[in-house]
């Protein structure tokens, strides 16, 4: 089998279509669109390994979706600034057709994530290649999504597994937290004034809302806001959105959380998530691997990565979930009747292989900061 980085590369770009968009996954009818979460990992993992002129098809392909909502952003601005809540049918979608169109079906369709993501993302590819063309032709994207983000942010939404909609999560949050940051670099001074003021609020409201205290325990991130589970995604408020320090205290009592309950040798979504029986995410394992990295831990990465390498088929194709441990066996069945195999070959899931392998290939594999972190942890 040829090297899976390679593998995961050309699997992305046959999967890319010629409008710029990723598509979730070409063989899984329901994931037959792209969504901003998945896609915009999958340009930033395409902008690690090189790969600029995908992601940066991507990135315009985002602009010329968002240009189409411009009109009900306006909308939702109207109803707010009357004192309204706007249903969440006016809200812009997550997930598009191909060719940029919105899909209007019954689809959990208002998660914020991906709005924050795709400016966080746009900020990394800027970053990484300079081109700062690239900003001045989404310039109005940029401001849409920002003024969307303050209009909305506080309004309870699906969370980034497209449940849960009539909650806040703090993995949402960290995700809008994570876009405002960024888009500071890539707005005029007022305009990223503004957005450094709402990050704040953000980061404010999760660490007043997000956070559980269990006493002696420790206080760690709920899963959302009056829901007291654990859930893997909480590991993005510190990589790569920086909500908070990784090494801060309530970031490390999260980890220890997430590595008791959910990780095996892959990474299981949450305690009691029953998609397909509730298997382990190569992408969430990946996750874990890149927290590891940041904290200068890429010797427990590479089980990871040899984890999710033995996950690809004999076609190099990793999937979204694997099934031989899960939270509830008795559901596999019910979802495989329903949709039929896991979604295989996964982009995101390529995506996050190839961004583990970045971290942990930039480091050399040598661990840096271990002992220092295992004492703040413990203590
Ligand atoms: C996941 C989403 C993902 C979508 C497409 C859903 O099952 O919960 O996070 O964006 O699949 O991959």
């Amino acid at each position: 089998m040829p090297d899976l980085r390679e593998r995961s590369i050309e699997i992305i770009r046959r999967n890319q279509a010629p409008s710029g968009a990723y598509v979730a996954c070409p063989h899984f009818a329901p994931y037959r669109f792209c969504w901003l979460r998945d896609g915009t990992f999958t340009a930033y993992a395409m902008d690690r390994a090189g790969q600029h002129d995908s992601a940066r098809r991507f990135y315009l392909w985002v602009g010329s979706v968002l240009r189409q909502g411009a009109a009900r952003v306006d909308r939702i601005a109207r109803v707010v600034e009357q004192g309204g809540t706007p249903s969440s049918k006016d809200m812009l979608p997550t997930r598009y057709r191909l060719d940029g169109a919105p899909e209007d079906d019954s689809w959990p369709n208002f998660q914020l994530d991906g709005y924050g993501t795709w400016l966080w993302g746009l900020a990394q590819h800027v970053r990484m290649t300079g081109d700062v063309g690239l900003v001045d032709r989404l310039n109005d994207c940029v401001s849409l999504t920002l003024r969307y983000i303050s209009l909305c942010w506080r309004m309870p939404n699906y969370d980034c597994w497209e449940e849960f909609g009539d909650r806040l999560h703090p993995a949402t949050l960290a995700c809008l937290y994570g876009g405002l940051t960024a888009a500071r670099n890539l707005v005029k001074q007022d305009e990223a004034e503004k957005a450094t003021r709402l990050a704040g609020d953000i980061r404010d409201y999760i660490l007043r809302n997000g956070v559980l205290d269990r006493g002696a325990f420790g206080r760690r991130f709920a899963k959302s806001v009056g829901n007291s589970s654990i859930d893997a995604s909480l590991l993005w408020l510190a990589v790569p959105f920086a909500a908070v320090d990784p090494v801060d205290p309530i970031m490390i009592c999260t980890v220890d959380e997430i590595e008791r309950h959910l990780y095996h040798r892959g990474v299981h979504r949450y305690p009691e998530d029953t998609y397909y029986g509730g298997g382990e995410w190569p992408l969430l394992a990946c996750w874990l691997g890149w927290y590891y990295c940041l904290t200068g831990r890429p010797s427990l990465a590479a089980p990871i990565l040899d984890w999710v390498e033995g996950c690809a088929d004999e076609r190099g194709e990793l999937p979204e979930q694997v099934s031989d441990h899960v939270n509830d066996p008795e559901y596999v069945g019910v979802w495989v009747e329903r949709w039929g195999p896991v979604a295989r070959p996964l982009l995101w899931s390529h995506a996050m292989y190839l961004v583990l392998s970045h971290e942990v290939a930039e480091l050399d594999g040598r661990d840096t900061d271990a002992s220092a972190l295992r004492l703040v942890s413990r203590g």
